[in-house]
């Protein structure tokens, strides 16, 4: 694959600080609240109800998102000094690529619910920064108007694995087309997951025709239809609902895709060890330590916690990736520290995409590199390669070498 471009390392730290700190000097005002608190609160407020439930719940009681938060709560990272950080460089290859920072925009359905440009926005904001935008399956937008909307900017395609071979061949040769890098295969979403905030409202948004612009733009599904979407929406919501995923697959079923594409293929929503040894022999390309944002099996173990077994599995064969619960630069660090080679922000991104279009992505990834990059820094590092598990201490070590006066 080609290497691609990628905007020079940047200090972003202290830019951000410093532009945060020139506009109160100035009296201008942020596209978005600094705060996650805040801005999670301005998100709620400019979206309808049942979108912000839709995006902020998760399965059952909700007990896979809290354990998410709370794995990183039990990491602390150990800080050390005069190691000259003056210079650093947060880059990380990737897939044959740099990016600029060890963050992707990972994918989120229907963004259309969220804000009139969709994944235009978020696409464009990640072009800005340089990262990869992971189109979900299910957009708002066909991902070939993303990708126009994106230039050069990378990106990957997510596949929601359809019952339909001729529909997932299709989706693949068109995300190729579009310049797409790489293909992300979410496997945890073989049905959706029992969600009580969704089922409560009776709430999904496909079945009024959010997020299915990839569906009704593919000459497969139009063909499979007697009328066209446009003509007969409800039609076109049958078969999709028939068609979405398929939960009958199993791992002899991944060389289906190897066959239909040559991108490389990232599976994504490996928790167990083995799972991830069975990935590695069947040749894909990378991994994605996932449980899907808590949104799948409620009381699953949490992502963090799953990371260290899967990375020892893999045993640097391919790179592995981190996604559930990153909000802030310590989680970044942490998730480097236990192996992964980058991370993917979701319901952090789409806050901001709620508060402010594309600014608003924009900026709320911008603090979080600015927040890692501080992290790094302030802890003694000047590059992602430093980091490894010697950087933490279990919640419970650190408190005891504390009292006991150890370094
Ligand atoms: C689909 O990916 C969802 O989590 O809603």
């Amino acid at each position: 694959m080609e290497p691609k471009k990628t905007n020079p390392p940047r200090n972003f730290g202290l830019e951000r600080e410093l532009e945060v700190y020139q506009h109160g000097a100035t009296g201008k005002k942020l596209s978005i609240p600094v705060s996650l608190s805040l801005l999670e609160q301005k998100a709620k407020e400019a979206l309808d109800p049942r979108a912000y439930d839709y995006v902020t719940g998760g399965a059952g009681g909700e007990n896979t998102m809290r354990a998410n938060l709370e794995a990183f709560y039990r990491w602390r990272i150990v800080p050390r000094m005069l190691r000259d950080v003056s210079a650093r460089d947060l880059s990380v290859e990737l897939l044959g690529a740099k990016l600029p920072a060890p963050v992707v925009l990972g994918p989120v359905g229907v963004q259309g619910i969220i804000h009139s440009e969709a994944e235009v926005a978020s696409g464009r904001a990640a072009a800005e920064l340089g990262l990869p935008f992971v189109i979900s399956t299910v957009s708002s937008r066909p991902m070939e108007e993303v990708a126009h909307a994106m230039g050069a900017g990378p990106r990957w395609f997510q596949l929601y694995w359809s019952k339909n071979p001729e529909l997932t061949a299709s989706m693949l040769q068109r995300a190729e087309r579009a310049g797409y890098t790489a293909l992300v295969v979410t496997l945890d979403t073989s049905m959706l997951g029992w969600r009580e905030r969704d089922l409560e409202r009776s709430y999904l948004p496909f079945f009024s025709c959010e997020g299915l612009a990839n569906y009704f733009t593919d000459p497969v599904f139009r063909a499979a239809l007697k009328q066209s979407p446009e003509k007969d929406p409800a039609e076109a919501v049958r078969l999709w609902a028939s068609i979405f995923t398929n939960n009958a697959l199993a791992w002899e079923d991944l060389a289906f895709l190897r066959q239909h594409t040559k991108l490389p293929i990232i599976l994504k929503g490996i928790l167990h060890r083995d799972d991830a040894a069975r990935a590695v022999d069947r040749g894909v390309d990378g991994v994605i330590v996932s449980n899907h944002g808590g949104r799948q099996v409620d009381g699953a173990i949490a992502a963090l916690d799953a990371l260290p077994g899967v990375v020892r599995a893999v045993n640097g064969s391919v790179p592995v990736l981190f996604d559930s619960g990153i909000r802030r630069g310590a989680d970044i660090m942490k998730a480097l520290a236990l192996g992964a080679r980058a991370v993917l922000i979701a319901r952090l991104y789409i806050w901001g995409l709620a508060a402010a279009g594309e600014a608003g992505v924009r900026d709320a990834v911008l603090n979080l590199l600015a927040d890692f990059d501080l992290s790094i820094a302030l802890s003694g590092f000047t590059s992602c390669r430093e980091l490894n598990a010697s950087v933490l201490a279990r919640a419970d070590d650190s408190l005891h070498a504390h009292r006991s006066g150890q370094p």
